[in-house]
């Protein structure tokens, strides 16, 4: 948001299994372990960040839940940071990841495209929601995980990020609606000051040829960043799903794991190129 220190950063393509969560998680452990503090909004139904991330599975509450249930455009923080239910100690921080908060998502978020219809400046009500976040400027960063669609819960997340990254899987249908993104993003424009920080290769595999044609089609984007990083398809990434944790804390020596932490150095980089 202008004029705060907090960088938002949220990941969508509407390409479902591009990686969008799966590097949001990533990346929120890899800069807190570089000294960052980071809030993670899983902003996704399908949980896919909050059943990740978090063993105990009984959250009362969700940004979804309150957005639905709340709908004045109060700001909400200190209920949106009160996750009773979760292992959290009094500053809300869920334990054993330092510097790192977590919004989950809920059940609730299946009815929210039908909420937000009826709302007042419908495009902007996460915004106000995480509005006093960023007044008391607790994070470094606020990294949003959307789902795969291009719906009005998705313009709220564009709305209220500085920053898009966009996962694409090195596949041949990897690109598929790419340019229908793009063209997404260019009609919001006027909505939201997000721009598009980069679009991050992954799932690469070695034993085929996707990754170099991927990238030679991607160059062929006018003014588009594509990240030196891609992220290798690498088992461990799911075993560390399985359990719950970053790949980083499952296993620091995988190749996925060093490729996380190279993400997180060229996002801290950016802007100071
Ligand atoms: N580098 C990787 N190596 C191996 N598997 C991966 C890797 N990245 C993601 N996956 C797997 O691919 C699947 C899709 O990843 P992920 O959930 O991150 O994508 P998504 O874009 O968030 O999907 P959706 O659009 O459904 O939200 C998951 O099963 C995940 O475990
Ligand atoms: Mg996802």
């Amino acid at each position: 948001m202008a004029g705060c220190k907090t960088k938002t950063i949220c990941f969508t393509n509407n390409k479902g299994g591009s990686g969008k969560s799966t590097t949001c998680a990533n990346l929120a452990f890899e800069l807190t372990s570089a000294g960052k503090k980071v809030l993670l909004i899983d902003g996704d139904k399908t949980e896919t960040i909050t059943q990740e991330t978090v063993t105990d599975k009984s959250v009362p509450e969700s940004i979804t839940g309150k957005i639905t249930e709340e709908p004045a455009g109060e700001p909400m923080t200190e209920d949106l940071l009160n996750l009773e239910g979760f292992k959290v100690n009094s500053e809300g921080v869920i334990e054993g990841y330092e510097n790192l908060d977590l919004i989950p998502s809920s059940t609730l978020m299946s009815q929210i495209e039908y909420e937000l219809f009826t709302m007042i400046q419908r495009e902007y009500v996460l915004k106000k929601c995480l509005r006093s976040i960023y007044e008391k400027e607790l994070y470094d960063y606020v990294l949003i995980d959307a789902p795969p669609t291009l719906g009005t819960w998705v313009i709220n997340i564009l709305c209220a990020a500085d920053y898009v990254i966009v996962p694409v899987e090195a596949s041949p249908w990897g690109l598929f609606g790419l340019a229908n993104m793009f063209d997404f993003l260019n009609g919001i424009s006027e909505m939201t000051e997000a721009k598009i920080m980069g679009v991050l290769i992954t799932k690469v595999d070695e034993r085929k040829n996707y990754y170099k044609q991927t990238r030679e089609i991607l160059a062929g984007y006018d003014n588009i960043n594509v990240f030196e990083t891609f992220i290798h398809v690498d088992t461990s990434v799911e075993w560390a799903q399985d359990n719950s944790v970053p790949v980083s804390v499952y296993k620091k020596s995988t190749r996925s794991a060093k490729e996380f932490q190279q993400l997180a150095r060229e996002v801290m980089d950016y802007g100071s190129r």
